[in-house]
């Protein structure tokens, strides 16, 4: 069984018992509220998405000795509506325009608010009705999750690594917003990276599978040595993207992160490592609300100048090499061990 086809039915699961949750709502659906949410949330939620956090929740799972079943699929499919909701909520904070190729959630809303020539203000319906759709999506999640029909003793287990995954991102969010406002160093921009994105996307799913699973201590510790890093390296990976990546390809924006100032960790070793010059091309073009391709052009010169591009790289792939070596200290079984490899090469080595 090559890795390819272990991980391509696993994505169809997953969207199969989205699917099927997301259909059971639409008969759960109050009588007389519009339906325009409910199917914008099912488009969003099935038009896309790596759903790396079910596939590292699954592994987890089966790593802390569990069998396969459509009961752990469940389980893992929930973090994906909890995704939806961080994603959503995420694009109104950001103010960023598009998500997986598509228009972000309330810019949906926006567009269809103009459409209609409806009273008020398009940009804050289209904020708030998004917010209200991400809102459904956390609470699906919890639903989703209780009614995986596993044992419910199983779920309380793996519960309690839900319910920290849900409080350290929603930190994480906040501590991004700080920074973007305050004094900003390095260290605290790994921080922030660890918060709001390595351990939700990476070491929390793995813990709610192998919590799930029954697994002991160890085993958690073990996935936090090899999803901390990875996670890291992830976001990093991200960070990249936004600045260098194609958003035909990464179906988000270019300039929101560069426009808005966002001091990522890049952003912070480019602005330490610049001479007189670069220091005043940052100043005048990083954080500008008004820049145009352009002026990203030019900042993008600057951070390839400064070394700071190819210093991430070199910390994407010092945290991959960590990651990799906490694997292999790993008890796990070989399929498992395979598996956590390809994922973890897929979350770094990426274009969306
Ligand atoms: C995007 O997550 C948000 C981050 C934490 C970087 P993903 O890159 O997993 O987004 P999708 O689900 O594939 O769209
Ligand atoms: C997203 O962080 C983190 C969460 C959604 C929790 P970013 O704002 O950096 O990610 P993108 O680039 O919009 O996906
Ligand atoms: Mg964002
Ligand atoms: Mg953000």
């Amino acid at each position: 069984m090559t890795l390819q086809a272990t991980r391509q039915p696993l994505r169809e699961r997953f969207n199969a018992a989205l699917t099927g949750f997301i259909d059971r709502q639409n008969a759960a659906w109050p009588d007389g509220a519009p339906r325009g949410a409910l199917d914008s949330l099912r488009r969003f939620i099935l038009a896309g998405g790596k759903r790396i956090r079910p596939a590292f929740c699954y592994w987890g799972w089966r790593g802390g000795g569990g069998d396969d079943c459509p009961a752990v699929i469940n389980a893992a499919a929930a973090l994906e509506l909890f995704h939806a909701f961080a994603l959503i909520h995420d694009d109104i904070i950001d103010g960023s325009d598009s998500r997986r190729g598509q228009p972000s959630m309330h810019r949906r809303f926006a567009t269809l608010h103009d459409r209609h020539a409806w009273r008020g203000d398009s940009l804050a319906f289209g904020r708030n009705t998004a917010l209200l759709c991400g809102d459904l999506c956390a609470a699906w999640a919890e639903q989703m999750f209780h009614e995986c029909g596993l044992p419910p003793a199983q779920i309380h287990q793996g519960y309690a690594a839900f319910a920290l995954m849900r409080t350290e991102v929603i930190a994480g969010q906040y501590l991004d917003l700080v920074s973007t406002v305050g004094d900003d160093s390095v260290a605290n921009a790994l921080t922030v990276i660890r918060m709001k994105t390595a351990r939700y996307t990476v070491t929390r799913p793995l813990q709610i599978g192998a919590r799930l699973a029954g697994a002991p201590e160890s085993l958690c510790t073990a996935f936090a040595e090899f999803g901390d890093p990875l996670g890291d390296a992830f976001q990093l990976r991200d960070d990249v993207l936004g600045v260098f990546g194609d958003p035909a390809v990464t179906g988000k924006p270019a300039l929101d992160d560069l426009r808005e100032g966002k001091p990522t960790v890049m952003m912070v070793l480019a602005r330490d490592a610049a001479d007189r010059a670069q220091a005043a091309g940052l100043a005048s073009l990083f954080g500008n609300p008004a820049l145009d391709e352009a002026g990203a052009e030019e900042l993008r010169d600057i951070i390839r100048a400064t070394g700071a591009h190819e210093q991430i790289e070199r910390m994407i792939r010092v945290r991959t090499d960590t990651c990799l070596a906490a694997l292999a200290r790993a008890q796990l079984p070989p399929a498992v061990r395979a598996a956590l490899t390809e994922l973890a090469g897929a979350a770094v080595n990426r274009t969306h």
